[in-house]
């Protein structure tokens, strides 16, 4: 692998080896084994143009369990605010010496434009551009489902395997949502059969043409594909005036038809499991009841997040398989 740009970009083999290392990493932390040698000597920099909390810190502790030295930047407060452009940005990072680079950034496509254009030679890893993509997303996502739908909890990781089979219900703001596309490429890959709910108009132009159903009736959704995960959508508020898109129904009437109450909760199937990628709008997307509820795995995702990204930076750095087809 040279670099994680989309999670269209990977093949099923390419997928099950990340979430197979993912595995291995995460048992490395269940026994307390906090650091690893693996990158010792390499730098890993974080360059994130836009907000982020899990993905930010989950990526910093990732290189650093892994002995990596991690350099932090931050839009905010750097010469970017001066007008300074990505690639004098990313020239300076390659003077100082990055072995890898993580970046997020608000425009689709950077992180495509950073792996290509030359300015670096080092991996590139997407860590959510735009409305586009967000790969350690969805890979985080799926190793949480295998081991809840596959491997049979903790512990069982359903090693080796794929998602065939396995019946996933997204809902919400897909319009403006890198996750839900990463996931729908990635849970297609897998072998998963997913399903989309969104209001009419927080669903792309095209969408028709992606690899899942779609529906605007989330409690016809529910009865009829009696899901084995159902994934809720943060709804993007502040892309919604900025990008000028997406029409926005009240926010009572968005949860009164696309909200995760307790009615829709006890509605789900038993085995079913609740994820949301975060930042949530508790009230608005998902009810207080659904995201603490014993079902929920939003906080496991984020401790998932922490192996996903260090296997993904393992791969990348020390080896790994080589596989040119997942740039
Ligand atoms: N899920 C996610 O990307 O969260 P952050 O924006 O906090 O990184």
């Amino acid at each position: 692998m040279r670099h994680l740009l989309s999670a269209g970009d990977l093949s099923r083999a390419e997928a099950v080896e990340i979430l197979d290392t993912t595995s291995t990493m995460a048992a490395t932390q269940s026994r307390e084994i906090k650091k690893l040698p693996a990158l010792r000597g390499l730098t890993v920099v974080n360059l994130f143009f836009e907000d982020s909390t899990r993905t930010r810190i989950s990526f910093e502790a990732a290189a650093k369990r892994l002995s990596a030295d991690v350099i932090n930047f931050s839009a905010k407060g750097s010469s970017v605010s001066k007008g300074e452009s990505l690639k004098d940005t990313a020239l300076t990072l390659a003077a100082m010496g990055a072995d890898a680079v993580v970046i997020r950034h608000q425009a689709s496509g950077a992180p495509h434009r950073l792996a290509t254009s030359g300015w670096i030679r080092t991996p590139v890893v997407n860590a959510g551009d735009g409305m586009h993509q967000h790969p350690t997303q969805a890979l985080l996502d799926a190793f949480t489902m295998r081991r809840h739908l596959v491997g049979g909890g903790e512990g069982g990781d359903g090693v080796g395997e794929d998602l065939t089979g396995a019946k996933v219900v997204i809902v919400g703001d897909v319009l403006h949502s890198r996750v839900a596309r990463s996931n729908v490429d990635l849970l297609h890959t897998l072998g998963a059969h997913v399903t989309l709910v969104a209001p009419p108009t927080l669903l792309p132009v095209g969408v028709d043409t992606w690899p899942c159903a779609v529906s605007y009736d989330l409690d016809a959704s529910i009865a009829d594909v009696r899901p084995d995960a159902i994934m809720m959508l943060r709804v993007q508020r502040e892309r919604m005036s900025s990008a000028g898109g997406g029409f926005f129904p009240s926010p009572m009437e968005y949860s009164r038809r696309y909200g995760l109450d307790g009615t829709r909760l006890a509605a789900l199937p038993e085995h079913c499991v609740v994820m949301h990628p975060g930042p949530m709008n508790r009230g608005l997307e998902i009810s207080a009841k659904a995201a603490d509820s014993p079902r929920s795995t939003i906080v496991e995702q984020v401790a998932n997040g922490v192996a996903v990204r260090m296997a993904v930076l393992y791969l990348l750095l020390a080896g790994g398989t080589p596989t040119e087809g997942s740039r």
